[in-house]
């Protein structure tokens, strides 16, 4: 009896232990769509196990405008979430407001500083302190396409130019199909404008104009060309594309709907939830000419200063989880972007995310990496806004030509 009372006791002040530091945190995110949601469950889930209470912040909107414009009520009202899905130099104007939390104790004890490229621990620091967890890496430049499709339509192989991809496109118009699936909405169209940018002019050219903003590659003929190139993938759009949210645009290339999309790799997220295999069901493959080219965008979560020590705890145990290799595989798994973490096992990832690891390495060393400005993570906010609404103006009013468009561009890109 007496050895069974020592463990009764034993567990009672385990759980009391545990209990004093389980703590809530609420995470802003917007991750709505099948694929996404089935991501962001991974890390509710182990929250949870080392019992913490998760608290969802969801916020629906693709491309996370939706989501800023409510964190920012949010902080103003003095009641900020304990994380937020922040990424790219935005996440420097919160932290430039005082409302981050310092979390070295955290990355330190993880190695984060060993565990990531320079380039992505350096996004997450304000003034050398960790303010910011990294979640993974996305592709932006993918281009998916539905094999059975290209197949009825006569198109052989995939296109790897502009101009093999406008045959293919004409040929899955004339076989009655939809060429393009697109969902019009401005950062679907900023999305697809990057592509022809970086696939036209090359990565010196997007890095020169659209990370740069330099005047003079801005208002160059290759801009010219770019937004003649832009123009006439509208073409080959449904008219139910106004509005699409981009999942639906993903399903209608799932469901034999439409041969192409172009859209980052989160969109691999939604064939896999939908029981896709890549190389069977679907092709993944560079966006013409940019197969020597890598767009990332590195989600990740800010951390805000919080009063109350248990929900402290419970913070640095999500930085943690979201830098652990468990998370880090289970999550980009399901996500369709690959680990940040570095030397991670990719024995279970598919040929696009291995794909995807090995350019992320080779465009490095060439040259051909590059941030992505539709995914905030290359400019400031206020001036990408600017490019994006410029972009998507174009992309909608067919009154605008091309001359004014390149103007229209170049002007936003001046905005302070
Ligand atoms: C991106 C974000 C991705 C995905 C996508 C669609 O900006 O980095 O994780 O959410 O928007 O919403």
């Amino acid at each position: 009896m007496l050895k069974l009372s020592k463990l009764a006791q034993a567990v009672t002040l385990m759980l009391a232990g545990s209990a004093a530091l389980a703590g809530e945190v609420e995470v802003l995110h917007y991750w709505t769509s099948g694929g996404e949601a089935k991501s962001a469950a991974e890390l509710k889930k182990i929250v949870q196990s080392k019992g913490h209470t998760w608290k969802d912040f969801a916020v629906a909107g693709g491309g996370g405008d939706n989501a800023a414009t409510v964190l920012k009520s949010r902080v103003v009202a003095g009641n900020a979430p304990a994380a937020a899905q922040v990424k790219g130099p935005a996440i420097q104007e919160w932290a430039v407001e005082g409302v981050l939390a310092n979390i070295d104790e955290t990355a330190k004890a993880e190695k984060w500083d060993s565990l990531l490229p320079k380039v992505v621990a350096d996004v997450m620091k304000y003034k050398g302190n960790y303010v910011a967890a990294p979640v993974n890496v996305h592709r932006v430049n993918w281009m998916w396409a539905n094999a059975a499709v290209l197949k009825k339509a006569g198109v052989a192989g995939t296109p790897k130019t502009w101009d093999e991809f406008f045959a293919a496109a004409e040929k899955v118009k004339k076989a009655g199909l939809i060429a393009v699936a697109h969902g019009g909405q401005n950062w679907q169209d900023f999305t697809t404008f990057e592509s022809v940018a970086l696939g036209v002019g090359g990565a010196k050219f997007y890095d020169d104009a659209l990370v740069k903003l330099d005047q003079k590659a801005l208002t160059s003929p290759t801009m010219t060309k770019v937004l003649e190139t832009f123009r006439k993938i509208k073409g080959y759009t449904d008219a139910a594309a106004p509005g699409r949210d981009w999942n639906l645009a993903t399903a209608m290339v799932i469901q034999e709907k439409a041969a192409f999309q172009f859209m980052g790799d989160w969109a691999k997220g939604e064939f896999t939830a939908a029981g896709k295999v890549p190389g069977k069901d679907y092709i993944c493959a560079a966006a013409p000419g940019t197969a020597n080219a890598f767009t990332f965008n590195v989600d990740s979560f800010v951390m805000f200063k919080l009063k109350d020590a248990s929900a402290q705890k419970a913070q640095a145990d999500l930085a943690a989880a979201i830098m652990g290799s468990q998370f880090q595989e289970i999550f980009n798994l399901n996500k369709g972007s690959i680990p940040v973490r570095l030397n991670m096992d990719m024995a279970k990832f598919d040929d696009c995310a291995k794909l995807s690891a090995k350019d992320f390495v080779e465009t490095a060393k060439t040259g051909g990496l590059v941030p992505s400005v539709a995914h905030e993570m290359a400019i400031k906010p206020a001036v990408q806004g600017a490019i994006k609404d410029a972009v998507s103006q174009f992309w909608n009013d067919e009154k605008v030509s091309v001359a004014d468009g390149v103007k229209n561009i170049a002007k936003a890109a001046t905005t302070k």
